[in-house]
């Protein structure tokens, strides 16, 4: 297995808390490349990807509950799969190219907070905005199971070789992030230094986080 190009990693993000009230769903929308603290070239987008300016554009092309609804509640199934089924095979939608990243580089995955931070205080189920977790492969399967990855740590990539791990556990809230929505929270953030916004952004800043690209075995 010879990759110093990584194009075959895939990036979950597992929301633990959502507002249901909301309809407003998170996932990564756009991946880039980061150099000394700064932005870099072209983004890169999940697998499967409708673009929001898509006409067949929806919240559920690019959303994945699990359980899904009709399942017990909080019961994941062992046969439960990792990724929707319309990104459990490396495929790119026309306009969405992967991101091209090597070993050792940092990237940025960023992803909208859609009210789970700015209106996080008109939800009294939530307390927190939840926590994600990205995980990575070099070796994805379409038949790879949540249950399985599941039991991914930070150990595993250095025992797996770099083929799979778990690459970062944090919380949803950048401590950044916002919607420009006139909640308190966003006119607190607004004065806060912030990095520059992308086109695509707006007025909104989006939540993102880093991971590093961990060494592949060769
Ligand atoms: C990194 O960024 C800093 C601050 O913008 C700049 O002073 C420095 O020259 C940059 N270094 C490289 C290697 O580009
Ligand atoms: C890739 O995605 C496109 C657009 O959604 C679809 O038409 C095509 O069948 C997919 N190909 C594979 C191999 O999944
Ligand atoms: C990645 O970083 C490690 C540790 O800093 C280094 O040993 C390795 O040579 C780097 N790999 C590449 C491909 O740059």
């Amino acid at each position: 297995l010879k990759i110093t190009h990584i194009a075959a990693l895939i990036f979950s993000l597992y929301f633990l808390s959502f507002l249901r009230n909301g309809n407003a769903h998170s996932w990564v929308e756009r991946a880039y490349f980061v150099s000394n603290n700064t932005i870099v070239g072209q983004p890169g987008f999940p697998r499967g990807n409708v673009l929001r300016t898509s006409p067949s554009f929806t919240d559920k092309a690019m959303t994945y509950l699990l359980p899904p609804n009709g399942h017990t509640t909080n019961t994941f199934l062992p046969s439960d799969p990792f990724c929707k089924e319309t990104q459990r095979s490396a495929n790119q939608t026309s306009g969405s190219p992967v991101l091209s990243a090597h070993v050792n580089d940092t990237i940025l995955l960023l992803y909208q907070e859609n009210g789970h931070v700015t209106k996080l205080d008109e939800d009294p189920r939530h307390i927190t905005s939840g926590v994600i977790r990205v995980y990575g492969t070099s070796n994805s399967s379409p038949t790879d199971t949540l249950q399985g990855i599941n039991e991914w740590g930070f150990d595993k990539f250095i025992q797996s070789k770099g083929d799979y791990g778990l690459m970062l556990w944090a919380s949803f809230d950048d401590g950044d992030c916002y919607q420009d929505n006139n909640t308190p929270k966003a006119l607190e953030r607004k004065t806060l230094v912030q990095r520059a916004h992308l086109e695509v952004e707006g007025n909104d800043l989006w939540c993102g986080w880093r991971v590093r690209l961990p060494a592949i075995s060769p």
